[in-house]
C-alpha cells in the first residue's frame, strides 16, 4: 500500500530533556494536523502500556532494580514491539507525531557511562524518522518547571550528561528549536517544520536507523 493516494504519512519526533515541553507541544502540533484534516496519530516511548512499557514503568517510578543494559534493551523492544504497526500505519498515509525515540534511548543510557555503540546497536532497523525536533532548554531551566523531580532520571546533574549526548547525536534530520521561549513560539516553529516535512517526505522512502 505504498502507493495510497496522498503518499505516505510522516516520522516526526519530539526530542528533549525531561520537561523541555515535548508533551504539550506535541499534543498542540497532533491538534493542530487534525484540524488541517491531516491523518495523524500521536505515539509515545516508552509506550507504558504494553507488558514491556509496565516494566519500564515500574523501573522509572524506582519500584523495581534493573541492570543498566536489561533496561536499555526493554527500551529498545518497546519500540519493536511497535515497529510493524508504525510501518503499516506510515505506509496507510497517517502521520506520526512521537514523544520521545531512539535518540532518548541513546542519549539516557550513555549518560549513565554505557558504550555509545553499544547503545545504538538495537535500534538498528527500527524506522528512521523524517524529522527530529529537539526542544533546546537548559537542564536548570527544565528543572524549575513542576512535576519534575518525580521520576528516575529527573536530576539536573543526570540531565546535563544527557544534554551532551543528544548533543553527538544530532543529524542532517534534526531541527532544534529553542524550548525555553512561550509555548507559542515553539508551537508556530513546530508547525512550520512539521508542514514542511510532511508534504516532502510523500514521495520519499521510508527508511532503517541505520547508525
Ligand atoms: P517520559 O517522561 O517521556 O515518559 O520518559 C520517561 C523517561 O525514560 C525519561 O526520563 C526518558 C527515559 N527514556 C530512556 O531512558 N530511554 C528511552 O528509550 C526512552 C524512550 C525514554
Ligand atoms: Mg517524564
Amino acid at each position: 500500500n505504498a502507493g495510497s493516494k496522498g503518499g505516505r504519512g510522516a516520522l516526526i519526533v519530539l526530542e528533549g530533556l525531561d520537561r523541555s515541553g515535548k508533551s504539550s507541544q506535541c499534543a498542540r502540533l497532533l491538534s493542530f494536523l487534525e484540524g488541517k484534516g491531516c491523518a495523524t496519530e500521536g505515539w509515545r516511548f516508552p509506550d507504558r502500556e504494553t507488558s514491556v512499557g509496565k516494566m519500564i514503568s515500574a523501573y522509572l517510578a524506582n519500584e523495581s532494580q534493573l541492570d543498566d543494559r536489561t533496561i536499555h534493551l526493554l527500551f529498545s523492544a518497546n519500540r519493536w514491539e511497535k515497529r510493524n504497526l508504525m510501518e503499516s500505519k506510515l505506509l496507510g498515509g497517517t502521520t506520526l507525531v512521537v514523544d520521545r525515540y531512539s535518540y532518548s534511548g541513546v542519549a539516557f543510557s550513555a549518560a549513565k557511562g554505557l558504550d555509545i555503540q553499544w547503545c545504538k546497536a538495537p535500534e538498528v532497523g527500527l524506522l528512521a524518522p523524517d524529522l527530529v525536533i529537539y526542544l533546546d532548554v537548559q537542564p536548570e531551566k527544565a528543572a524549575e518547571r513542576g512535576g519534575y523531580g518525580g521520576e528516575r532520571y529527573e536530576r539536573v546533574e543526570f540531565q546535563k550528561r544527557v544534554a551532551e549526548h543528544y548533543h553527538s547525536l544530532r543529524d542532517s534530520t534534526w531541527k532544534v528549536v529553542d524550548g525555553s521561549v512561550p509555548m507559542e513560539t515553539v508551537e508556530e516553529q513546530v508547525r512550520e517544520l512539521a508542514m514542511n516535512c510532511i508534504s516532502e517526505c510523500k514521495e520519499k522512502q521510508l527508511t532503517n536507523l541505520s547508525w
